[in-house]
């Protein structure tokens, strides 16, 4: 939507303009009204700048920066990381600046604050969103406690792309999963009370597309057609906007050509007029002005003339709103009703945080690494972990065997904790080799960590870590990635265990034959192609953070049972890439029976369409392991599928039951899951999307009934007119363990 830009001459910076907004019966839109008609324009786009120091600067507050608070130029700041310097810039802004506007200081607090949860990517792989509501409150607590009030996240970007250093901060590859902890961070962020100081306001990011960088390179040009946008990256954002989220923030990408800082479609259109989101928008770090090398604005002037026009209202570090939104609404090229929204929305949010009540922080230092947070954060890091590989049972370790602890990230106090924890401090790590040797004591742990760190090269001591495993019962390999490899900016081509972990690997097994735990901890998946057939068991760990080493440890032993599941496909190599499950049929789908591969191919054949299908020669058509999967020490067993009718109208529910039984002799949690398959439709549909997740605990020989709704809000899609419909037609339902499943029944819509 275009705004009409009304001609309006102003003496800047001196006088009080109306809102010029009808006047609202709502009690809130009245506060502002009543605060707004008094604020300058000055102060008006004050509240529009957020104004950013580096993670690391702690030095002296300027005079400055000071000034400008007082003037109220400033609505926000980032990365103020010092209680006294936070009281101070608040107590200026309340009871120096023109109007007192309180500050909102702000943080990235992605995976937890002081007590480090596991990356974003592995909360996902909890499946389980009380569990990560529960980490978001904890980070609230101990952040606001600083003075953080608003915290950068949840990241939503739906990531198919293992290349992409931010997969570790995303959710994953699943539009229902994502949408599912999307709410679940919103609450447990901003808690059910959003003027209680230990409350921290959301923002719903990277709006959007970020994740889908071509190549998976960061920062990259995404194009996504409307109806995959609306049907697979949008909705974890709109669930946040229904769960209450009051910020967006504007990715740094362009979508289909577009910066989304300066796409009105998106941010307008989609985010305001469908969603009805009366929050405030935020822009990327510099992404506002990133615009002109993006090659869309001229220069800063027309950048913050395009993001203002688009529906940015407060701009994240660059200054062009601070520098040019006088002068393009004295010339009348922007209409002072926009800024008069923008400014709108960002104090209807600072009162909704009771900042006018209450602009000071709460100290709750006592609770910052508090026992409780620290269980939770344990607890955290076991449901994250994914079981992939278990041969011959090798895990859980037996009590009486000797171990070898080698590898580079046994003893990584930084690395555990994964990408984005600014606040973290390693010293509060507790790692592998330390939970390992409390429990075992050092007469059955023999440590040899044969390379420093993931990217080492050298292989000078090898021989010591071939030595441990020669005098010990099973190798514990602790590989993966620094946590520096994954993040921002932090792209890979190979997606291998760096630097020489593969070839210590294949010596160990070679050299010693010991079988091999491998336990992985990365901010992706890793490639394992190399090295799959020299490990006996792989235990993928993400980065797990501050209590990596008891959670790793609770695993290996069999305290505690792996319940993690893959919240992506996880590719045979870089070639399959990207790889997800739900992606559509093809019209010539590769089946198991047909597949050729490529030793199968006569020497000479004749040029001839062998197979006929969508495969890789080399790598097939399937991931190694698919979404969903996950090993446990139980067996679930899933039986007894039935469905409440075969034929429905589209208001219809089905009612969907199973069993589930675990056969063995361990206590477990499953998790079920629940797909659908619409087989046609008025654009092709996926093979397979989730519909119902749920994680349920069994006792020994324990069988459980699990019973499901479908209902439209199930069956419906964005259709190429990108209206939400339900189509007829047939339909399956897939139950079990993960995405590869195929236990199913059929039914219609009429
Ligand atoms: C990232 C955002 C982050 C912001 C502030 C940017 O570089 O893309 O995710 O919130 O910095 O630190």
């Amino acid at each position: 939507m275009r705004r009409l830009v009304l001609p309006f001459v102003v003496t800047l910076g001196l006088f009080s303009c109306e809102p010029n907004q009808p006047v609202a019966e709502d009690p809130l839109e009245k506060k502002i009204d009543s605060l707004m008609s008094k604020m300058t324009l000055v102060e008006k786009i004050g509240q529009t700048a957020q104004r950013g120091t580096s993670s690391r600067v702690k030095g002296k507050l300027s005079d400055d920066l000071k000034n400008a608070v007082r003037e109220g130029r400033i609505g926000s700041l980032i990365n103020v990381m010092n209680k006294e310097f936070v009281d101070e810039l608040q107590r200026i802004a309340v009871e120096e600046s023109p109007n007192g506007i309180p500050l909102i200081f702000a943080r990235d607090v992605i995976h937890g604050f002081k007590t480090i949860f596991p990356i974003p990517l592995g909360q996902a792989a909890t499946w389980n969103p009380t569990l990560v509501e529960e980490g978001a409150r904890i980070a609230a607590v101990e952040a606001s406690s600083y003075g953080v009030r608003w915290t950068f996240a949840p990241m939503l970007d739906i990531a198919r792309d293992p290349r992409w250093g931010r997969i570790a901060e995303s959710p994953g590859e699943d539009p229902y999963l994502a949408s599912a902890l999307s709410a679940a961070y919103v609450r447990g962020f901003q808690s059910e009370d959003l003027s209680d100081p230990t409350s921290m306001v959301a923002c719903a990011k990277h709006f959007v597309g970020y994740g889908a960088a071509e190549g998976g390179r960061d920062y990259n040009t995404a194009v996504i057609h409307e109806s995959l946008l609306r049907n697979v990256y949008l909705p974890p954002f709109q669930k946040a906007v229904e769960a209450g989220v009051q910020t967006f923030m504007s990715g740094f990408n362009e979508l289909n050509g577009i910066p989304v800082s300066g796409s009105e479609f998106l941010l307008d259109q989609v985010l305001r007029q469908e969603w009805g989101f009366d929050g405030f928008v935020v822009s990327d770090w510099n992404s506002v002005t990133e615009m002109i090398a993006h090659g869309y604005c001229k220069d800063e002037k027309d950048a913050a003339f395009k993001a203002a026009r688009a529906g940015v209202d407060m701009e994240m570090t660059s200054q062009s709103f601070e520098n040019y939104l006088q002068e393009l609404i004295s010339e009348g090229q922007l209409d002072i009703n926009q800024l008069n929204r923008m400014v709108r929305a960002i104090l209807r949010v600072k009162f909704r945080m009771g900042l006018f009540d209450q602009p000071y922080r709460v100290d709750n230092e006592e609770l910052i690494l508090s026992e409780n947070h620290l269980r939770k954060a344990q607890d955290a890091a076991i449901q994250s972990m994914v079981l992939l590989k278990n041969e011959n049972d090798l895990l859980p370790l037996k009590s009486t065997q000797k171990f070898a602890v080698i590898g580079p990230l046994a003893e990584a106090p930084l690395d555990q904790l994964g990408t984005w924890i600014f606040d973290g401090d390693k010293e509060n790590s507790v790692t592998s080799l330390t939970a390992l040797n409390e429990i075992f004591g050092n007469g059955q742990i023999n440590f040899s960590q044969g390379l420093d760190y993931s990217r080492d090269r050298s292989k000078a001591n090898f021989d010591k870590a071939i030595m441990a495993a020669q005098q010990s019962d099973v190798v514990l390999f602790f590989g993966g990635e620094e946590a520096i490899l994954s993040g921002e900016a932090h792209s890979r081509a190979h997606i291998n265990l760096p630097g020489v972990q593969e070839d210590l690997l294949k010596e160990l097994k070679k050299k010693t034959k010991k079988p091999i735990v491998l336990v992985i901890q990365a901010g992706r998946p890793i490639v394992l192609e190399n090295i799959i057939s020299e490990v006996d068991a792989i235990l993928m760990a993400w980065h797990p953070g501050t209590m990596a080493g008891p959670a790793i440890a609770d695993i290996l032993t069999g305290k505690a049972n792996p319940s993690g599941r893959l919240p992506v496909s996880w590719p045979k190599s870089v070639g399959q890439i990207p790889i997800y499950y739900n992606h559509k049929q093809t019209g010539r789908p590769a089946s198991q029976e047909s597949f050729v591969g490529i030793d199968d191919i006569p020497i000479g054949a004749w040029q001839s369409s062998l197979g006929n299908e969508s495969h890789y020669l080399d790598d097939g058509f399937e991931p190694l392991y698919p979404f969903g999967f996950g090993l446990s020490y139980s067996k679930f067993i899933y039986t007894d599928l039935n469905i409440s009718s075969d034929s429905l109208g589209k208001h219809d529910e089905l009612t969907v039951t199973f069993e589930i039984t675990n056969s063995s002799k361990n206590e477990g949690v499953e998790v079920a899951q629940l797909y659908l398959r619409d087989h046609y439709g008025s654009i092709t549909r996926p093979v397979k999307e989730l519909k119902k997740f749920k994680r349920v605990a069994l006792k020994p020989k324990d069988k459980v009934k699990v019973e499901w709704t479908i209902d439209k809000s199930d069956l419906e899609y964005y259709n190429a007119e990108n209206k939400l419909v339900v189509e007829p037609g047939q339909f399956s339902v897939f139950v079990g363990a993960n995405a590869n499943t195929t236990l199913k029944k059929d039914f219609w819509i009429k």
